[in-house]
């Protein structure tokens, strides 16, 4: 039994999509999980030269992987038939494919509602903290008690737990990232869910399962939401503008910033990350900057090379670093 993780370390949109569509069409997984998280994400995919944008679906679908949307997630009915359509409509196969766990969480027409002017942490406005405090309150539901999801619902403890079943090898798809999390994160400025490797064993997958670990960072940040993060500085709007850094769920600008390397250390370390991928390297290079910042100092290094040295120099030894990119592996 194997389960491989895939994390985000920054405030999401740092390619996790990109990375679980390279894992899923490389290695022999049984089954993809979505593990945190409703459809406030927003995964962009590339599949086969056509451009998808899944919220709750994991990325499995596309390669006729199991997919499921594991007990730590929320999910919106409305927003998953609407999602079906849509890959369907694009000629991706769903049938007998996509499940859901019975006691992941509904987000409902009236949670949405609850969110529908939230300005102060600048959500997606998808319901999802609202779905999340109802859970913890006690007073939500299942999604197993929705009749229209029935033909989707699955127990997970059956799937990946139960006699006569085959080894499961899962690849667990997180949401949104480290700086996000509920308790990992900047709070208030933070999602309702735990972003981290721990979301996914909260949804019955072992410790001794995990075998690797994928961390996916941006070599820049960005960041939507209510608090100020973006230094004023031309060079960000040019950096928004070539990696185009536009919300894939709520079309929002995302506001950017150099790398912070000792929050990417940070999430290393609580996710005891093993491989290590640095998206979106083709940006810089046509904005022609390299900087990152260190203990809050910042570094300019002139050359991309220098910079990806430094950055090799100073990570732990015992993970393996990728960088991705028209001049790269991935
Ligand atoms: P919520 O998750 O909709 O409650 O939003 C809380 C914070 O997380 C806001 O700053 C959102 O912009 C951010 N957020 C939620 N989901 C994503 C995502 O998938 N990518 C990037 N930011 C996200
Ligand atoms: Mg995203």
């Amino acid at each position: 039994m194997i389960a491989d993780v895939v994390v985000d370390l920054q405030y999401g949109d740092c390619g996790k999509g990109k990375i679980t569509h390279y894992l899923c069409k490389y290695k022999k997984y049984t089954h993809v999980l979505r593990y945190n998280g409703g459809c406030n994400a927003g995964h962009t995919i590339f599949h086969e030269g056509k451009k998808f944008v899944t919220h709750h679906i994991p990325a499995g679908v596309f390669f006729g992987i199991k997919s499921i949307i594991g007990s730590g997630c929320v999910v919106s009915p409305k927003h998953f038939f609407q999602e079906l359509e849509e890959l369907k409509a694009g000629g991706i196969e769903t049938d007998g494919l996509v499940f859901i766990a019975g006691n992941a969480h509904v987000i409902t027409d009236d949670h949405i509602s609850q969110e529908s002017d939230e300005t102060e942490i600048g959500t997606t406005r998808r319901g999802n903290g609202p779905a999340y405090s109802a859970k913890y309150a006690r007073t939500g539901t299942l999604a197993r008690d929705v009749p229209e999801l029935q033909p989707y619902i699955i127990n997970l403890y059956e799937e990946f737990h139960g006699s006569n079943r085959a080894k499961p090898i899962i690849l667990c798809e997180g949401a949104q990232g480290f700086g996000l999390d509920i308790d990992h994160g900047d709070y208030p400025y933070v999602t309702s869910s735990h972003c981290t490797v721990a979301g996914a064993l909260l949804n019955g997958i072992p410790h001794t399962w995990v075998r690797d670990v994928w961390g996916v960072a941006k070599i820049y940040e960005t960041y939507v939401g209510s608090k100020d993060f973006e230094p004023e500085d031309e060079v960000f709007s040019h950096i928004r503008d070539v990696g185009k850094e536009y919300g894939a769920t709520t079309g929002r600008p995302r506001q950017c910033n150099w790398m912070d390397f000792s929050l990417v250390e940070k999430a290393l370390a609580i996710n005891k990350v093993t491989k290590l991928v640095f998206n979106k390297m083709d940006v810089l290079r046509e904005v022609d900057q390299w900087k990152l910042i260190n203990d809050g100092e910042l570094i300019d290094f002139e050359q991309e090379t220098r910079m990806t040295s430094w950055i090799e120099e100073n990570l732990p030894g015992d993970m393996e670093v990728f960088f991705s990119g028209s001049r790269y592996r991935i």
